[in-house]
């Protein structure tokens, strides 16, 4: 069976049914920009113009994904970094289904990318505690301990040398500040990381976000006990995992 998976970012919104059975897309992905302002009501207008493009796939009354790049708390988003300050408090999944007509389960945008790099790629079978991070506009994270997701992880936001980390390690502050990819690897992800492995002596480090497709320039260049690898999915972990979330909810309504 197809689900459609949407994957909200701050730059794009993007979609795509998804094969569960293959993990990969079932067609082509629909990309639109994410409006200038990010507010629900203008990223739901998207949201459901993505629908309605692939209504000859999902039907019209199905269950869909949506990733949202906030923590996503029994459907409500307590916090938001990156989109308009107005999600802040917003009850997500009644305002989804409330503006689409159909079902919607939300899921953290790390915690979707990993959900889905745990069951197809870079860190299928593994049977300890992996940590995907993406590196992007912010820092995600999600802990998946034996294929079961903790969620909510906001390990972008721990403190690190009187800083939240993201507003340090995130790729979109090597753009800003211009670092090369020696200064950003050694200065901002080596403490970044070795922090993390510290706290939570985790099996495997999963590296995702746009910047993973050049994992070569920085990764060989980390000091750490713990194997870390790039993500395998790249830009479709998103729509692969908030697809995942919403086939869970189907199996398991109530949870
Ligand atoms: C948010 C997380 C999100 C991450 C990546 C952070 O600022 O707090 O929820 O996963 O950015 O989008």
């Amino acid at each position: 069976m197809n689900i459609l998976g949407i994957d909200v970012g701050g730059s794009g919104i993007k979609g795509a049914p998804v094969d569960l059975d293959k993990g990969d897309f079932a067609v082509d992905r629909l990309r639109i920009p994410t409006p200038s302002k990010s507010s629900p009501q203008n990223v739901a207008e998207v949201v459901g113009q993505i629908c309605e493009h692939f209504t000859d796939h999902i039907g019209t009354d199905s269950r869909i994904g949506l990733t949202i790049p906030a923590p996503v708390v029994h459907g409500r988003i307590p916090f938001i970094a990156n989109l308009h300050k107005s999600w802040a408090g917003l009850q997500a999944d009644e305002f989804f289904q409330d503006a689409l007509g159909r079902p919607v389960t939300l899921v953290n945008d790390a915690d979707g990318a990993g959900l889905a790099e745990v069951h197809f790629g870079a860190a299928k079978g593994n049977e300890g505690l992996v940590l995907m991070t993406t590196l992007g506009t912010g820092i995600g994270t999600a802990m998946i301990h034996r294929g079961v997701l903790v969620p909510n992880a906001e390990l972008g936001h721990v403190e690190l040398n009187g800083h939240d980390a993201e507003t340090r390690a995130a790729s979109s502050i090597k753009e800003s500040e211009k670092l090369s990819y020696k200064v950003w690897a050694k200065e901002r992800l080596q403490p970044y990381y070795a922090h993390l492995e510290m706290l939570f002596s985790p099996d495997l480090f999963v590296v995702g976000g746009g910047v993973s497709k050049d994992s070569e320039k920085f990764l060989p260049l980390l000091d750490l006990k713990t194997p870390i690898v790039p993500a395998v999915l790249r830009n479709r972990a998103g729509i692969i995992g908030a697809a995942l979330a919403a086939r869970d909810a189907n199996e398991h309504p109530g949870h």
